[in-house]
This record gives C-alpha cells, structure tokens and sequence, in this order.
C-alpha cells in the first residue's frame, strides 16, 4: 500500500510543482486505468484529479471509495480529490482512508464550511473550497482561512469536455489579490491550450485537465504544451 501524504508534504508538493497541470481522470480509459496513471505519472504531474459524482449535487455518476483506494495503490502521487456530493462530512474520514491527499468540497452544499474544512485538516489532508460558477467570492469570504486550497469552476460540475467559463478568471485574479487568501487558487474545467493562458495569468497554480490530455494522441505534448502556456504568464 503506498502511503498517503500529511498535509505539508502534500502543500509543499503542490507550490514547488505550480504551475501544475493536474490530469483528471474523468477523461481517462476506466478500461485501463492503470495504464492511464502510470502514463501520466511518467509525466512528471504533481498530482491526480479525481472526481467524485453522487448523481444528486452534480446530474452525473462518476466513481467513490474503491475507485480512489486502487489509484492509491498504483501511484506514488498525491490524490486531489474533489467532492462533488450532498453530505461530504459523510465521507471525510473515509476519502482519507481510502488515500485522498486533497480533499476539495463545494460551498453549495455547505452553510459554514469551516468544520468541514477543519476536520479535513485534522485528519492531516488539504482543505479544499470549491464554488460554481454562479457563485459569488462572498460566500466564501468568511472561510478563505480555513482553506489550504480554493477551487474556481470554470463549468457546471457533472461533466467533462464542456466549455471554460470565463467567470472563472475574475475570482481568481480577485482571490489573487485578497489578503485573506494564502490558498492555492485551483481551476477545474474546460482547460485547453485556448483557456489555460489566461487562467495562468489569472493566478491560477493548478490547472486541471481532463479532455485536453486524456482525449489527445500524445499525453507527453499535451502536457507539455498546457505547463509551457501556463509557466510563460
Ligand atoms: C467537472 C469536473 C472536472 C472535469 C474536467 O465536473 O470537476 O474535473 O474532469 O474536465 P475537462 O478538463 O474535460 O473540462
Ligand atoms: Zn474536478
């Protein structure tokens, strides 16, 4: 069993790497997945983007523990896990012991979610914030201390392959810019070689992708091609 990261490692693993590209394995051939991370891996990645849909919050299924527990057991990488279900404090505990290094939560379902975020410390992983796209920086102003990473949507979560929200990039250079925010500002969807300039320039420090490297011939250039855009803002 490769073991997981304590928080620190895992922050320290992602400033070092920023700007990274995270691959989300939404996008990736479940028929081979281990393949997949083992591909990607060689790439030199700071971490994997992984997508848990409950088929309530989001209108979409993906995949949940046992999915997480054999990436966990393939990869060296830290696991940034993204919640995208009703009851996270549900599942805490259990997306930790199933190897998530990062565990991200929406606002949406959370009217204060600083317990939340406080427990996913306590349990020794990054806490991350995520907020729709028609969601205000408001509803996450009051939490931003408590959050080791926030997650700008850039689509309606639920799918892959859809098109970048350009609402994404004015939180972000807002978050950027506010003092109470020492996060890593992540961004989650429709990032291409079209979009990831502009979120780099934003402030973005981990761009998640899934369509734009799984959906390619070539994972290496694609990569390669999305770090170097995003490396040259
Ligand atoms: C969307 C997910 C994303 C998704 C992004 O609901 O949170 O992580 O994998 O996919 P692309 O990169 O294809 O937009
Ligand atoms: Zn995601």
């Amino acid at each position: 069993m490769v073991r997981p990261f304590c928080r620190d490692e895992t922050l320290a693993r992602l400033r070092a790497g920023a700007p990274a590209v995270l691959p989300s394995l939404l996008a990736c051939d479940f028929a081979n997945i281990e393949r997949e991370v083992r591909a990607v891996e060689a790439l030199g990645v700071s971490a994997l983007h992984l997508d848990i849909m409950d088929g309530h919050f989001v209108p979409n299924l993906s995949f949940g523990l046992p999915v997480v527990e054999a990436v966990r057991r393939i990869s060296q990488l830290p696991l940034d896990v993204h919640l995208m279900i009703d009851n996270p404090g549900d599942y805490l505990e259990r997306f930790r012991a199933a190897g998530a290094d990062t565990l991200t939560i929406h606002v949406e379902v959370a009217s204060d979610p600083r317990p939340l975020l406080d427990r996913i410390r306590s349990l020794g992983a990054v806490a991350g914030l995520a907020l729709n796209p028609p969601t205000p920086l408001s509803a996450i102003e009051a939490s931003l201390p408590h959050c080791d990473i926030v997650l700008v949507m850039s689509v309606m979560p639920g799918f892959g392959g859809q098109r970048f929200d350009r609402r994404a990039l004015e939180k972000t250079r807002a978050l950027k810019m506010n003092p109470n925010c020492n996060a890593l500002l992540e961004i989650d969807g429709g990032v291409t070689v079209e979009t990831i300039s502009e979120c780099a320039e934003a402030g973005t420090d981990l761009f998640v992708a899934g369509t734009s490297v799984f959906h390619t011939a070539d994972y290496a250039a694609a990569i390669g091609q999305l770090h170097s855009l995003a490396a040259a803002q």
